[in-house]
């Protein structure tokens, strides 16, 4: 079977074209999940293994995305580990028996991902099933900085006062917190590989909260933790963070074969900050889906002109997609990611001539799959799959 351009990418391998996929491409902008959401809490859509199986589908056949994302959440690991977490509607999670001393972290139960995660797992194998090989599925977990912010903060956070209170003020509470959680969420996720996740992506959603150095110290270890014990499977790592312009020379430290960009930092200084023996995933505004559909392919564009057509990247918004997106919006970038890179294609933005035109490595008329690779190892790796 030919190898799927999302993996290509992932491996820093020249794809026939650049794959996209979005964060939180399930969910309640889509017709089809509010209709399932409608006689389901979330909860219970993750304790279902055909419904998020099924859920995790809905946009691969709607918006024909290069990627499918199981259907879970980055908070599920807590409830084993003995937290009461509700989502409360409208106001997102929340967690009644918040984590704030040193006798509440040392009373949090051990777990057994294959027992007490079961659930997820069983939807990484239906979804494997019903997939049947069309696209490939990405497993993830929530960093341990941004599961224990929500696990001490108790919900949402401006300002991650609690959390922070606990790093600087008791850090040897935090350190026992922050390796907990690191070695659940590593079980997890090799759990969820064996189980037949093809790809993984680590979400450090918050880490953009954090000065560099504090990054360093204080999550860098944990993060690196959970993505050094994933390197023997062998699947492609996706470590990802919002607001991290400041810490993306960190994050790659920590790992990730692909590092994922927020929209506010430009994809081009991204890339060569992080270095292109990494992937780069990024990295539209989700806002831009908002858009009118010419202002929405000039940013598709640019997001395209500053990948260069280089091996390693595969396209998704800077965050996950927003309730009241426009689904046909999601779908015409799908539709001009693949239009502008498949093979031979010659972008309209590249034209000779045009506005955009001007920074194609290629040899000139070719479109933006056409630049020679730029990192060791994959010459000659080209070529239709
Ligand atoms: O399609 C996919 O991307 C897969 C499913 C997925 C969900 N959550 C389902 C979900 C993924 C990858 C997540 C990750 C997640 N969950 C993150 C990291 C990604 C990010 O956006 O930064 C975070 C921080 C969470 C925690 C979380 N879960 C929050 C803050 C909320 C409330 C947000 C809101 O908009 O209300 C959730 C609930 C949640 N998880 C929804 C979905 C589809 C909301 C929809 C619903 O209630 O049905």
């Amino acid at each position: 079977m030919a190898v799927a351009p999302f993996l290509q990418a992932a491996r820093g391998e020249r794809a026939a074209v650049t794959p996209v996929w979005f964060m939180r491409q399930a969910g309640r902008y889509m017709p089809e999940y509010r209709a399932i959401r409608a006689h389901h809490t979330l909860l219970e859509i993750c304790a279902r293994p055909e419904l998020a199986a099924e859920v995790t589908l809905q946009p691969v056949a709607a918006l024909g995305v290069d990627a499918a994302i199981l259907f879970a959440d980055i908070l599920l690991p807590l409830l084993p580990l003995g937290l009461d977490l509700q989502f409360a509607p409208g106001e997102g999670p929340v967690i009644f028996n918040r984590l704030r001393t040193a006798a509440q972290v040392a009373a949090l139960r051990p777990v057994n991902v294959e027992s007490d995660l079961g659930h997820v797992l069983e939807a990484v194998r239906i979804c494997r099933r019903l997939l049947d090989g069309r696209v490939p599925l990405i497993g993830f977990a929530g960093a341990p900085f941004t599961v224990a912010s929500y696990a001490v903060e108790g919900g949402a956070s401006r300002h991650f006062v609690e959390t922070k209170k606990l790093m600087f003020g008791a850090p040897e509470v935090w350190h026992d917190l922050m390796t907990r959680l690191a070695r659940v969420l590593a079980d997890y996720l090799s759990a969820q590989v064996r189980a037949g996740a093809q790809a993984v992506q680590l979400f450090d959603s918050w880490a953009g909260a954090l000065a560099a150095d504090d990054y360093r110290r204080y999550v860098l270890p944990y993060s690196k933790l959970v993505l050094d014990a994933l390197e023997p499977l062998g699947v492609p790592r996706i470590h990802f963070g919002v607001g991290t312009g400041p810490l993306l020379e960190a994050m790659r430290d920590a790992g990730g074969d692909v590092i994922g960009l927020d929209w506010q930092t430009p994809l081009d200084e991204g890339w060569r900050r992080v270095g292109y023996e990494r992937g780069i995933q990024g990295n539209l505004d989700p806002v831009a889906l908002f858009a009118p559909l010419p202002e929405l392919e000039r940013r598709v564009d640019d997001v395209l002109r500053r990948a260069a057509g280089r091996p390693g990247h595969i396209f998704n918004l800077g965050h996950g997609i927003l309730p009241h997106t426009p689904v046909e919006s999601v779908r015409a970038v799908v539709d001009l990611v693949h239009e502008k890179t498949s093979a031979g294609a010659i972008a309209p933005g590249l034209r000779p001539g045009s506005a955009l035109e001007g920074s194609s490595r290629g040899s000139g008329s070719a479109g933006f799959s056409q630049a020679p690779g730029l990192r060791p190892g994959s010459a000659g790796v080209g070529g239709p799959a």
